[in-house]
């Protein structure tokens, strides 16, 4: 056997995925800035890695599952480090549009909060193995002592793996999608096998034996004990299967809470991107509220999440795509009086045309949440360049352990 030749490096800084980043660049997985690390280099990547001179901000995994799992991704660095280096990326994308602001003390979410887990499940020859692909492969980890799934999901890893050996084929691994709700969980299945009459009884069966809310396979539901039911505010919402939700609880509650903080006082708000209600229905204790939203599945269970909640002031709910066609200037004046805040939480790729209109609808509060630091800040731009303060910048991981970044941002206008 040949000896590979080892490589050196000194790593400079992490990437967009958490990974260490050497000269060259040569990317090196779960390696922190300053370390001096050796490995065989394969094209732009470092393999088999030993950390010659650690970092002092890199700690001993809290999971066990962590070396083979690719679950997490940052689970070898610190707290403290990890939430500068969050910090240091929206203070880095806001410079790079030349701007600043004050920055809030990052909220973390704890360990075991995540509501939502799509696990992997796969046949085996004894029966079925659920987990997390590992690191950049295929495989499998299965994660019983998994440290970032809140625990009704862990209990649940069973149930993913007897829906796997009553409808997986035998190449496909099935994707199961575990949400915690009020009512016990949401389960959606997707690439199983085509639902015939026994498997559709079967599937109930054990939608029965393990307490299940709601399972869904593919596009049908196949049982519903209870609707699963999220809390917003004063309303109890059914979400469609599988439709957008904040990512822990607690996170949710710390945005929900520089929402309120941003718009407080104001008797009209419009809710952008408005999903199935997170804000808006809790905004709607003490405003009117017009929630926008393009899909029409989200619009329908947040009405009626309202229509079935006492003591909330009105909420106007429209489907719209606002990328397409964001709410202009005219389109506020059918209502009487202009809106006093609006909040906007769009997808990744941010909300530049509907941020536009609402500069020139002279807006003038706005709570921004945002999940992408490049795009917040180009639409901060946007704001700024429109007489616009940044008043401060909160960044909320609800992400933990991962490369992922979410912020709230309050921007008043300054006239
Ligand atoms: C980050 S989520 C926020 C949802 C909600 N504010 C919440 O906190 O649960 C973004 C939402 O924008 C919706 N969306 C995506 N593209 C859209 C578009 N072009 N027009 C309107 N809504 C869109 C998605 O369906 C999703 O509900």
């Amino acid at each position: 056997m040949t000896d590979v030749a080892r490589t050196t490096a000194t790593i400079l800084r992490l990437g967009h995925q958490g990974d260490g980043v050497a000269h060259g660049p040569l990317y090196a997985p779960r390696c922190l800035p300053d370390e001096q690390v050796s490995g065989v280099q394969e094209g732009t990547q470092l393999t088999d890695i030993r950390i010659e001179t650690p970092s002092e901000h890199r700690i001993a995994a809290p999971c066990r599952h962590y070396k083979s799992c690719g679950g997490c991704q940052l689970q070898h660095a610190s707290d403290d480090f990890v939430a500068s280096w969050k910090l240091g990326i929206v203070e880095k994308a806001l410079q790079a549009q030349g701007l600043e602001t004050r920055f809030r003390p990052i909220h973390t979410s704890p360990a075991q909060s995540r509501r939502r887990a799509t696990l992997a499940v796969r046949r085996t020859k004894k029966g079925a193995m659920a987990g997390f692909h590992g690191r950049a492969s295929g495989v499998i980890t299965p994660i019983p002592d998994c440290q970032l799934l809140d625990p009704d999901l862990i209990v649940a890893i069973p149930l993913a793996e007897a829906l796997a050996m009553a409808g997986a084929s035998r190449k496909t691994p099935l994707s199961v999608t575990l949400t915690t709700s009020e009512t016990g969980l949401d389960v959606l299945v997707r690439d199983g096998k085509p639902l015939d009459s026994a498997l559709r009884s079967a599937l109930a069966e054990l939608a029965g034996q393990h307490g299940v809310a709601r399972l869904t396979w593919e596009d049908e539901q196949v049982a519903m004990e209870q609707p699963p039911l999220q809390a917003f505010g004063a309303a109890r919402v059914c979400t469609p299967a599988g439709s957008f939700l904040q990512a822990t609880r607690d996170g949710e509650a710390a945005l929900l809470a520089g929402v309120l903080e941003i718009t407080k006082g104001a008797k009209r708000i419009v809710d952008f991107f408005a999903g199935c209600g997170t804000f808006s229905l809790p905004l709607a204790a003490n405003a009117e509220v017009l929630a926008l939203e393009s899909e029409p599945a989200m619009i329908e269970a947040l009405e009626n999440g309202w229509r079935q909640a006492r003591g909330l002031k009105k909420i106007t709910a429209e489907v719209r795509d606002l990328f397409r066609n964001p709410l202009l200037p005219e389109d506020l004046k059918p209502f009487g009086a202009f809106y006093e805040a609006a909040v906007i939480d769009p997808p990744r790729a941010g909300a530049e045309t509907q941020v536009a209109q609402l500069a020139e609808t002279r807006m003038p509060v706005i709570a921004y949440v945002s999940c992408n630091p490049v795009t917040f800040a180009r639409d901060a731009k946007t704001l700024v360049s429109a007489g616009y303060r940044l008043n401060w910048v909160q960044v909320v991981d609800q992400f933990r352990w991962s490369a992922h970044t979410e912020v709230v941002a309050s921007f008043t206008l300054d006239d």
